[in-house]
């Protein structure tokens, strides 16, 4: 019998070394395309709405070495619909039910839409044709239309089936920039494809650095979907802003953590070397502790350290704002150089940070309810032609998202659209972290976790409840 048992799980284990472990590349796309609102299938989409413009404007195939399109960025005129497919490179990826969102800012002209989706339930994956959201309308550009989207970076999903983002407000922010108007905090109900906030942000949350608001992170009560914070970072101005769903008030927080690590500039991506100054680039969330409030994880994308405060400082605007901050903030630990990392993503069951590392073109991963150590450090998957650039990484349920899109070829050399650029891959949370210091013990997770991704150990040491203690919660 125990023969057997130990049979099945090397053969488990065997199994899953060599078919289950890391993401599957699952959607890919050589350039960015979108179902244009003449095509006959979704000419639903504006029926009854003014007529369309569907001028298209096609360059030639191949993008001028520094990226940058011929065409004078300041002497053109607004047209709602133009088309530059090189300069459409999507940025962020997310999940609910049967959609995925794909979002490609404006960073230069010629994106017809910036908030958009796939079905995932049809069995075409390669460059299949992105959809606008919540429709065609919202997306077309018009600088004195205020309902309309400009520039979307990065959403997330929250547990009322609400979509959220920040809209940048602006057209061409690697070129000459061309402010239409301030950040402003959307929200959908993704049920019924409606705005239902829309709150543009501040001049006193902004500085004068904030070109960069591009991810948040949702708190939001489950049991209330009132009572809501949204935690934006600002990766250029070195701040976070604090939304408060509720009361429909935001308050920026200010603190050096925020700000960008000088010794860590240096970034080498595909055989590139290149030097940024991004500040805070996302936050995470832990487990909701007995008092209700969560530990915020945040790091900067140009650094080393993992930082954390408690939600109970950020959501109270008196506490995250008074100007000396005592030990509100903590510094975790230093993940080591070469971690320069973008999004992160937290699994709340397992307690596994999921970290988009830009030098090591990969996903990694941290268990957050073991030490801050560089050994408690894991590489979920890699892969130096295929991972180039991870911008985005979500956990949807028990799945994770990773988006990545070949940014720095794009911004210091070009790419080549005849071949695979851009990429979403996906996994199961339990399959990403099979085998690596991330699960919670060594033994295939398989027998350590049920089928919906849960694990649960016991003797397990509870690192996260050592933070909690740090901040006296
Ligand atoms: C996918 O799901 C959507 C919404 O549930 C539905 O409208 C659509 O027809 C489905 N597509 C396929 C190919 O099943
Ligand atoms: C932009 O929106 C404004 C106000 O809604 C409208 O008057 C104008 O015609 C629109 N411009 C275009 C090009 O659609
Ligand atoms: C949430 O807010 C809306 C609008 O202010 C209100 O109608 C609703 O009753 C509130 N729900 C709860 C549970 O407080
Ligand atoms: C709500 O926001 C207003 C204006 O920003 C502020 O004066 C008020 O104190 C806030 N109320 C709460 C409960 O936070
Ligand atoms: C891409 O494919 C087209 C058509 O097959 C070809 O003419 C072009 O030379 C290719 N471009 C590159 C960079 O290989």
């Amino acid at each position: 019998m125990s023969a057997l048992l130990t049979l099945m799980v090397l053969l488990v284990f065997v199994f899953c070394e060599n078919e289950c472990k890391g993401l599957n590349e699952e959607y890919t796309w050589t350039r960015i395309d979108y179902q244009w609102p003449d095509d006959p299938e979704p000419s639903n989409v504006l029926q009854g709405r003014e007529a369309m413009d569907t001028r298209k404007f096609f360059r030639g195939s191949s993008a001028s070495p520094s990226g940058n399109t011929q065409i004078d960025d300041n002497n053109r005129n607004e047209r709602d619909l133009e088309y530059i497919f090189e300069n459409n490179i999507p940025m962020g990826a997310n999940k609910w039910k049967d959609k995925l969102f794909v979002t490609v800012p404006r960073r230069r002209f010629g994106v017809p839409s910036t908030l958009n989706y796939v079905w995932t339930n049809t069995t075409s994956k390669h460059n299949v044709p992105l959809i606008p959201y919540p429709s065609w309308d919202y997306n077309r550009l018009n600088s004195t239309n205020r309902d309309r989207i400009v520039s979307v970076y990065r959403t997330a999903v929250d547990t009322c089936d609400r979509l959220w983002f920040v809209d940048a407000g602006v057209v061409n922010s690697l070129g000459s920039r061309a402010p239409i108007r301030p950040p402003t905090v959307f929200a959908i109900d993704l049920n019924t494809d409606t705005v239902i906030r829309r709150y543009e942000l501040k001049s006193s949350d902004l500085a004068p650095g904030s070109i960069g608001l591009s991810s948040l992170t949702i708190d939001v009560d489950p049991e209330n979907c009132n009572d809501t914070f949204a935690y934006i970072v600002d990766l250029g101005g070195y701040g976070l802003i604090v939304y408060d769903f509720a009361n429909d008030s935001s308050w920026r927080v200010t603190h050096n953590y925020f700000a960008m690590e000088p010794s860590a500039g240096d970034i080498e991506v595909a055989g590139i070397k290149f030097q940024w100054t991004d500040g805070i680039f996302s936050t995470a969330l832990g487990k909701r502790d007995k008092d209700g409030f969560r530990t915020v994880f945040f790091h900067s994308m140009v650094g080393r350290h993992m930082y954390a405060v408690s939600s109970r400082i950020l959501r109270n605007r008196e506490l995250a704002t008074r100007t000396y901050h005592g030990d509100d903030f903590k510094v975790l630990g230093d993940r080591g150089p070469g971690a320069h990392t973008t999004m992160t993503a937290m699994h709340e069951p397992t307690g596994v940070l999921f970290m988009g590392l830009i030098n090591q073109n990969g996903l990694g991963c941290w268990n957050t309810n073991k030490e801050f150590l560089s050994k408690n450090f894991d590489i979920v998957d890699r892969d130096e032609v295929k991972m180039i650039y991870p911008s985005d990484v979500k956990v949807s349920g028990d799945d994770v998202i990773v988006l990545t899109n070949n940014m720095p070829l794009f911004i210091y050399s070009s790419l080549d659209y005849n071949n695979t650029n851009f990429r979403v891959w996906t996994g199961s949370v339990q399959k990403a972290i099979e085998g690596t210091t991330c699960s919670l013990s060594r033994l295939p997770t398989t027998l350590a976790c049920n089928k919906k991704g849960g694990c649960s150990s016991p003797h397990v040491t509870h690192a996260l409840e050592n933070i909690m203690k740090l901040f006296r919660l």
